[in-house]
């Protein structure tokens, strides 16, 4: 497939790099132009872009950068997107720790419907909740014991169907969460968030998340909020709360 990634830090590097490996023809672009690009995208095999161009002409468009940036993106930059291009969302929201306090965001507290209001296009959202490091892995056949499962969530199901695909190829299972709005329950502050799940204990933790976000708000974003003052007082501590 044709890609187009607008973020080369640690995720978007990754997936540029593990999509050419598998064949995938990538574009990427950062906020400093194609230049600053240029080692990353030798080293990789990857073509160098604008923002403006590594859109164009690509069957899938992932941006994976820091939610305070994604204002910055030039306004309409997705205003003449031909339908069915599939863009992907990897972004998570830390307020305390990068973001800065986002009052539109907060309105609902769901992550991706936020960005996609900003984006003015529909997206998927996947690749949030596991880190870089694991990400990097090469991940596990279809059907190998202790696959990762990674959660997916979205409105067009036909994207989702592409998103499945390629999170396949990469060696994880997906997960399908449901809407964009459902999304909640694969944001930071839930027992699914980086946590390199299996898809029998991912499954088993969404479904206990029940369907209501006006009842798990306050429970995940004041575990989001708490995660943020351990991550800042004590990293390696943080990590190992992840261990439950
Ligand atoms: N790191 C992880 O383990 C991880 C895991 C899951 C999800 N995420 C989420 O995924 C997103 C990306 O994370 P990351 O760790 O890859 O971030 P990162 O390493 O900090 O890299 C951020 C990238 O965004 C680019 N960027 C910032 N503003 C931009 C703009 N206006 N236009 C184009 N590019 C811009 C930066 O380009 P310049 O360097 O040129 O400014 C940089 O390449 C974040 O929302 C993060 O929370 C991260």
């Amino acid at each position: 497939m044709n890609i187009g990634i607008i973020g080369s830090g640690a995720i978007g590097s990754c997936l540029a790099s593990k999509f050419i490996k598998l064949g995938h023809r990538v574009s990427i672009a950062n906020s400093r132009g194609p230049a600053s690009l240029k080692q990353l995208a030798e080293e990789i095999g990857a073509e160098a872009a604008t923002v403006e161009d590594v859109i164009k002409n690509k069957e899938v468009i992932i941006v994976s950068i820091p939610q305070k940036n994604v204002p910055d993106l030039p306004k309409k930059l997705f205003n003449n997107l031909p339908e069915g291009v599939v863009v992907i969302d990897t972004g998570n929201y830390y307020p305390a720790l990068r973001d800065g306090v986002i009052p539109a965001l907060e309105q609902s507290g769901i992550d991706s419907l936020w960005v996609q209001e900003q984006l003015g296009v529909p997206v998927i959202k996947v690749f949030n909740s596991i880190f870089a490091t694991s990400l990097k892995n090469p991940g596990k056949p279809k059907g190998e014991k202790d696959r990762i499962a990674l959660a997916v969530s979205g409105d067009n199901t036909k994207a989702k169907e592409i998103v499945f695909k390629l999170v396949d190829e990469l060696g994880f299972d997906s997960f399908n969460i449901g809407s964009i709005a459902q999304s909640w329950k694969q944001q930071p502050g839930t027992s699914i968030y980086c946590r390199d799940l299996n898809l029998g204990e991912l499954e088993k933790r969404i479904d206990a998340m029940g369907a209501e976000w006006s009842e798990m708000r306050n429970i995940i974003i004041g575990k989001h909020n708490a995660n943020e003052t351990l991550m800042a007082a004590d990293f390696p501590a943080w990590l190992k709360s992840l261990q439950d």
